[in-house]
């Protein structure tokens, strides 16, 4: 429950950045704020998935021991704004993500940016394969969920890249929900059953992908992954640091440990969290907190007095 005070942190310092066009300047305001309330958090966290290596990030690079020294060891992966760009447009859906898990269990994406997704919620258990051809899947999915194939509604990010999978998406007759960013919220909103949307996949950051994992874990759905180079030069080093490209991890391949957490404060609006706004003299936060462990999903809605943060 502590780690929540570092999203919300974040959130409120990039609000003012909302819609301002300068992405870099609410990333930075963000990570500022995320990890000065990480060190006041009971636990020794290692980042393992951060803002990049310590020469290109100066707060929260890989590596970085977060934390006050005291308490449980844990590897910590940290996304202060997942949806820069939205942050910087004033769009939906961006929200500021920790993800917690025990030390040595989150799988080091190292030099792989991105990673070939496929979250659902658990009627997907036993049943998708991100192996198969995606309308496969959507087939499968719906039969398990007793719904018509015409009802299901997949997200995925929306990118050239996409093209084939989005037309074989409508080919087997499900419909798409394009992601502008943000496949954290997508995946989460998948494997929630609160939710229109059944299914997310395709390629997007291996960061997210990780902290979506530890997500699902807690919502007791499906994830796999299956890294994706970017070029022959990011293929070459991923297979001499000893990642198997062709595999398909499970969630328990990406985190292995059933203990996880996870927290997410909105940072614009969207279907997940409220983003953050003013109400008179306060300022109001909407966050989530996932626990692995007893699978409980708490909503928690924080009044911050504005005067404490001028
Ligand atoms: P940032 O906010 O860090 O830019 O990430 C947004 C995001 O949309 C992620 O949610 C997603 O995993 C990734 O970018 C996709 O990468 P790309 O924009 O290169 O397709």
């Amino acid at each position: 429950m502590e780690l929540v005070r570092a999203t919300e942190a974040a959130a409120i310092r990039a609000a003012p950045w909302i819609g301002r066009g300068d992405k870099n300047a609410a990333d930075g305001a963000a990570v500022d704020a995320m990890r000065k309330f990480l060190h006041t958090v009971e636990f020794q966290g290692r980042v393992v998935i951060g803002e990049g290596e310590k020469d290109e990030a100066p707060m929260l690079f890989n590596g970085e021991v977060v934390g006050n020294g005291e308490g449980p060891e844990c590897d910590i992966a940290v996304d202060p704004i997942d949806g820069t760009s939205l942050t910087a447009a004033g769009r939906q859906n961006a929200l500021s993500v920790i993800a917690v898990a025990d030390r040595g269990s989150m799988y080091d994406p190292k030099d792989l940016f991105y990673m070939d997704k496929i979250v659902t919620g658990p009627e997907g258990i036993g049943v998708i394969d991100l192996a198969k051809p995606i309308g496969e899947n959507i087939r499968a999915l719906a039969k398990a969920k007793g719904k018509a194939v015409e009802d299901m509604v997949i997200a995925v990010l929306d990118r050239p890249r996409h093209e084939k999978l989005i037309a074989e998406i409508r080919e087997a007759g499900a419909g798409t929900r394009l992601m502008l960013d943000g496949d954290v919220a997508g995946g989460i909103n998948a494997a929630r059953s609160a939710t229109r949307i059944d299914m997310c996949t395709g390629i997007g950051g291996t960061p997210e992908g990780i902290i979506t994992a530890c997500a699902i874990k807690a919502l007791g759905g499906v994830m796999q992954g299956r890294m994706y180079p970017r070029n022959d030069e990011e293929r070459e080093k991923a297979i001499a640091a000893g990642h198997d490209l062709d595999r398909v991890l499970t969630q328990d391949d990406l985190v292995r440990t059933d203990n996880t957490y996870f927290v997410a404060t909105g940072v614009t609006d969207g279907g997940l969290c409220a983003g953050v706004r003013r109400e008179g003299k306060r300022i109001v936060t909407d966050s989530v907190v996932l626990r692995s462990h007893s699978g409980t999903v708490r909503r928690v809605q924080a009044e911050h007095l504005e005067a404490k943060w001028l």
